[in-house]
């Protein structure tokens, strides 16, 4: 079979099986291509409630399918590759959060989207990296206690001078490797293109920046920017997405180091076989669990 005639069969498999196909915007061309929705973690999670379908198919990693159960706790969701986790995600589990909660009992914990279902059970609010400076000024506590992403923390402590912010030592390994001797290359390389970072990015390479935002930021700014050449900081396939939508413009990723691996690890024939009962995993929350991690996620609607 080549890549579109099982594109094909997996566009029969989902009219049939009634599935929604979801696809983070890190994904590869291929699967973007077969997907129903695309988008950032939390967009996709809102255009999956709202679905009239009875299944959800998340090609993505794992606490975006959570995100998806928590939010539609009636669909079935499965996750197309069960070993797509998040190496920010994972480094903090409740049991730690529990234990920092008690060192800092006046603070308000928030919680970037990047984190299991578990954790958001005892967590006061969800963020994004869109949303995270409007919700933290949002709030009335001064205190905050920011997790797990350090270098988002740091941003959003910059832009919120009058919080007293609380970060801890997590963050996206893909993210911050990338160095400020990565940016002078690419900027070297193209000297007329416009730098644009994700703000997991470490404070050094942000400060570089000519646009700090989310994957959905970088996307829309660089499609609406009157500027032909850009130099994209976050992970490689959102420079390959906008080559395809805006063949008028150049866009350079700006280190092969932006690779991440759990989101390179759904491939098209994965998705095929989730359809086909052959592979994915369906994601399974108990209820307390799905109850205590919405209040995290509407907290974030209501004050977004
Ligand atoms: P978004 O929430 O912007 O989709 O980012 C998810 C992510 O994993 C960034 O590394
Ligand atoms: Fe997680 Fe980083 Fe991959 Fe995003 S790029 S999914 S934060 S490991």
């Amino acid at each position: 079979m080549n890549i579109s005639s099982i594109q094909e069969q997996i566009l029969k498999l989902k009219n049939e099986k009634d599935v929604c196909i979801l696809a983070h915007s890190y994904q590869a061309h291929e699967i973007i291509e077969i997907a129903d929705y695309t988008g950032d973690s939390y967009k996709l999670s809102v255009d999956a409630s709202k679905a009239e379908n009875k299944n959800i198919l998340m090609c993505g990693v794992r606490f975006m399918a959570e995100t998806c159960k928590i939010l539609s706790p009636e669909k079935t969701v499965y996750l197309a590759q069960p070993v797509a986790g998040c190496s920010m995600a994972d480094q903090m589990d409740k049991q730690l959060i529990s234990q920092v909660k008690k060192m800092y009992p006046d603070y308000t914990v928030v919680a970037y989207i990047n984190t299991t279902a578990e954790l958001k059970t005892i967590c006061d609010v969800c963020v994004t990296s869109s949303s995270a400076v409007k919700i933290v000024n949002n709030l009335d506590n001064k205190n905050i206690l920011f997790i797990p992403d350090c270098n988002l923390g740091d941003y959003v402590a910059k832009q919120c001078p009058d919080k007293n912010i609380k970060l801890l030592n997590g963050g996206c390994p893909i993210h911050a490797c990338v160095n400020v001797d990565d940016v002078k290359k690419a900027k070297e390389l193209h000297p007329n293109a416009l730098v644009l970072v994700h703000p997991e990015c470490t404070p050094e390479v942000v400060a570089m920046a000519d646009y700090v935002g989310s994957t959905s930021g970088i996307m829309n700014y660089a499609k609406e920017s009157d500027a032909k050449e850009f130099i994209i900081g976050t992970e490689i396939s959102i420079a390959e997405h906008l080559q395809y939508e805006c063949p008028d413009k150049n866009f350079y990723g700006l280190t092969l180091k932006l690779i991440c691996p759990n989101m390179k690890s759904t491939t098209l024939v994965d998705v095929y076989n989730c359809l086909n009962g052959n592979g994915g995993e369906e994601i399974k929350l108990d209820d307390q669990t799905i109850t205590d991690a919405r209040k995290c996620i509407d907290e974030m609607i209501r004050l977004g």
